[in-house]
């Protein structure tokens, strides 16, 4: 298969990141079919898509006409068969291997063989996903990140049986959703998760051990080191239970250097998950 043969693409989960996905494969031109298992999760996922329309078009990038062409490029269902005719399905469902492992084997069952199976996984192991179809040559890691519509980038990981080709097409799905691409090895982590999860949990225990207020460390990290976002902020962004979640991943493989901070796992204990609750280490409206 080559990329001019793609025309329809699959995603599997509505969430935060689904949508985004599902959002800039619409804009990008392609039919696309999103899949969640309830309706409600599937008008979620519209919702957030809708919103961020809204704001792609305050800014000027695209008319309403556009955003609405956009928005009926894209067809919500709750059915796996649905998928049959994807050229490409990018799977962004709960970070839970036995999970995404019952995706990919309904995917397997459901698509052509030719189809590129996708997962946005974060921190969990592509060829372990792989390891439950008959076709892992054509598994492989787009790793998405939030805000989707926003961010530049997108990870390719490759798998232990990813073929060349399915890499190839990855890379190139990935430009002509506008994004820039590099290239991970299936290691716990991949590079962004592996370096940027440390990170946070280092913010997160500079302010409770009192090294700085709250806002020092964020500014700090913004005005020293020119990222758009302290690691306060950034973890509430992403959702502190995604962090402890793959912090606590990323420790069962690679050691003690992985340690959630304290303060991490009592605000998750607290439901205080960050901007999608409306408290973490900031209040949101
Ligand atoms: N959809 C469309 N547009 C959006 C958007 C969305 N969901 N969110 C923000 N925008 C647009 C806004 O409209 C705005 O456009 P404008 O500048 O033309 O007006 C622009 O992006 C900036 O947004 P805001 O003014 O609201 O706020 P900020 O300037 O603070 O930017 C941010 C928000 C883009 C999130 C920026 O702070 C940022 O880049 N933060 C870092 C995010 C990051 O690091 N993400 C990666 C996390 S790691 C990850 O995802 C991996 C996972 O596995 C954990």
């Amino acid at each position: 298969m080559e990329l001019d043969d793609i025309d329809t693409v699959g995603v599997v989960g509505a969430g935060q990141m689904g949508a985004g996905i599902a959002q800039v494969a619409a804009v990008a031109g392609y039919r696309v079919v999103l899949r969640d298992v309830d309706e409600r999760l599937v008008a979620d996922g519209f919702e957030s898509i809708e919103e961020s329309l809204a704001r792609v078009v305050d800014r000027g990038d695209l008319d309403r006409a556009a955003a609405d062409e956009v928005r009926d490029r894209i067809t919500g269902t709750t059915k796996l068969d649905a998928l049959a005719d994807a050229e490409v399905v990018v799977e962004a469902v709960t970070e839970d291997l036995d999970v995404k492992q019952s995706v990919f084997a309904d995917l397997a069952a459901t698509c052509d063989p030719e189809t590129v199976l996708a997962t946005n996984t974060s921190t969990l192991s592509i060829t372990g996903i792989a390891s439950v179809v008959d076709r892992p040559e054509r598994v492989v890691g787009l790793h998405f990140m939030n805000p989707v519509p926003v961010m530049a980038g997108v990870e390719v990981v490759v798998g232990e049986h990813t073929s060349a080709e399915t890499v190839g097409l990855a890379h190139e799905f990935a430009a002509a959703l506008g994004k820039e691409t590099w290239e991970a090895d299936d290691k716990p982590g991949f590079v962004v998760n592996r370096v940027l999860l440390p990170w946070i949990n280092e913010g997160i225990r500079a302010y409770d051990e009192g090294v700085a207020e709250r806002d020092d460390v964020d500014r700090g990290l913004r005005l020293g080191t020119n990222v758009p976002m302290g690691p306060l902020e950034l973890a509430d962004h992403i959702g502190l239970d995604v962090v402890l979640d793959a912090s606590e991943t990323l420790r069962a493989e690679l050691g003690d250097r992985y340690r959630p901070a304290y303060l991490l796992k009592r605000k998750v204990e607290a439901g205080d998950l960050g901007k999608k609750t409306g408290a973490g280490f900031y209040e949101y409206d």
